[in-house]
């Protein structure tokens, strides 16, 4: 925290922050409100929109909707937008010259912030197009014979399911998806039912480290030691952890880790990383070969063929914006966007919260359930009237509405959002299930 505190007052010194309004600079003005808000605790700041004016003012969004379905894929801030359309224009002056001789090696400056935002080793980081191509490395690429299996669950993202079902039909190996009550607020519940699915027959385990569809969060590290006591590789989903709230990836303690960077880091769409544990490396096929030589470099992974320089080297603009606000205080202000409509709404009669209220287990992404209400209707509902966006989330064994805002989210944003569920529920759309 002191070394963060010491960064920013050397990038804005005092004198600075009494012109912020003038300032141009988003990056500059972010930073300078980090800096004068240096002391004061994470849910301190949550809570001050004087801070988070700034951030919000640092997109350029259409405010005539409200977007919360950021888990879709979040709008990049302006600095970050511009610099893919920097690099755009660069590289088309002469691609062989400007996007493949200059900008691509740049590539190596991203992995090497990327990794230390991440907490892992450079040489363990691939920088892949989004969370489904680095998690399908991993799932494609570890070696399996028939009759191996793989333990995940039934609310890990779909195309994930889908990749280990292909490989059943394939290879013939065996995947069990173990089920779970949303919330699971004692988290180490879930180490046990993945337990016991697991058989001496079971190679991987695949996880998500908070789900898409409520946020569930899981006990990643604690699964990953008790795979690895009994040989097992586990695959963690983190396409909507990185960048929402803190942690590192050394602590997790697992073989791979995939992540989408135009979610929560506000990386431009079509970015994403996978970090693979060193010692899997070699062991691990890419899903677009690369030359032998290679089979040790983590760099094998992202022999994809001819691809735009731009969208990962904007990544580190977005590294930077992230690094103004610091993860601590951006996850404190999601937590906060959402308790502040939840806490309006969870009395209500007929609403459910299906994601866990307990601090360190939920942040920026939420579901709320409405018994009796067909979810997508009630995305209609919200959708005409109030030109509201959320995500409708509908299973056999629960359905509601996912709620994801993002740091350039209004307090008027989240409060029309409850004034609208609160009408909602006054006046059910017709043909309500
Ligand atoms: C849990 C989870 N995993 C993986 C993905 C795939 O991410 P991407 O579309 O960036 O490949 C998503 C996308 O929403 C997701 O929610």
């Amino acid at each position: 925290m002191q070394a963060r505190r010491d960064f920013l007052r050397q990038i804005v010194p005092a004198g600075a922050l009494g012109a912020v309004g003038f300032k141009t600079d988003w990056l500059e003005r972010v930073a300078s409100a980090s800096a004068g808000a240096a002391d004061r605790p994470a849910a301190d700041i949550a809570a001050d929109e004087n801070y988070w004016r700034d951030i919000q003012q640092a997109f350029t969004l259409d405010r005539t909707i409200i977007n919360l379905n950021n888990g879709y894929t979040c709008p990049s801030p302006r600095v970050v937008h511009e610099a893919l359309k920097r690099y755009l224009d660069i590289s088309n002056q002469a691609p062989i010259h400007y996007m493949w001789n200059l900008l691509e090696p740049n590539i190596e400056t991203v992995r090497r912030k990327l990794a230390a935002e991440a907490g892992c080793d450079p040489e363990e980081l691939a920088i892949t197009r989004n969370a489904s191509e680095g998690l399908q490395i991993a799932q494609l690429g570890i070696d399996l014979q028939a009759g191996d299996e793989v333990v995940t669950t039934d609310q890990d993202y779909g195309r994930m399911l889908d990749t280990w079902d292909q490989r059943v039909r394939r290879d013939r190996i065996k995947v069990t998806k173990i089920s779970f009550p949303v919330p699971t607020t004692n988290i180490s519940e879930l180490t046990g039912r993945i337990q016991q699915a697991v058989t001496p027959k079971t190679k991987v385990i695949h996880i998500c480290h908070i789900t898409n569809l409520t946020g569930q969060l899981f006990p990643v590290r604690d699964i990953a030691r008790m795979a690895r006591s009994k040989g097992i590789k586990t695959i963690v989903d983190g396409a909507h952890a990185f960048a929402h709230f803190p942690f590192a990836l050394r602590d997790l303690e697992v073989d791979y880790y995939g992540t989408s960077l135009h979610k929560w880091l506000l990386a431009p769409v079509g970015t994403g990383f996978l970090y693979v544990r060193r010692e899997n490396i070699e062991h691990t096929w890419p899903l677009t070969p690369a030359a032998a030589s290679k089979s040790k470099d983590i760099r094998k992974f992202e022999e994809v063929g001819t691809h735009p320089a731009a969208n990962h080297n904007a990544i580190a603009e977005a590294l930077a914006f992230h690094q103004a606000i610091g993860v601590e205080r951006k996850a404190a202000r999601l937590r906060y966007l959402s308790d502040r409509w939840i806490t309006r709404v969870e009395k209500l009669p007929r609403v459910k919260i299906l994601n866990s209220r307990l601090p360190d287990q939920a942040w920026g992404l939420s579901n709320v359930s409405l018994e009796g209400i067909d979810v997508s209707k009630a995305y209609d509902f919200l959708w005409t009237k109030y030109r509201i966006i959320t995500a409708a989330i509908k299973r056999t064994d629960y359905q509601g509405l996912r709620v994801t805002p993002n740091v350039y989210t209004t307090l008027e944003e989240v409060d029309t959002f409850a004034a609208a569920i609160e009408d909602l529920l006054k006046n059910p759309p017709s043909t309500a299930a």
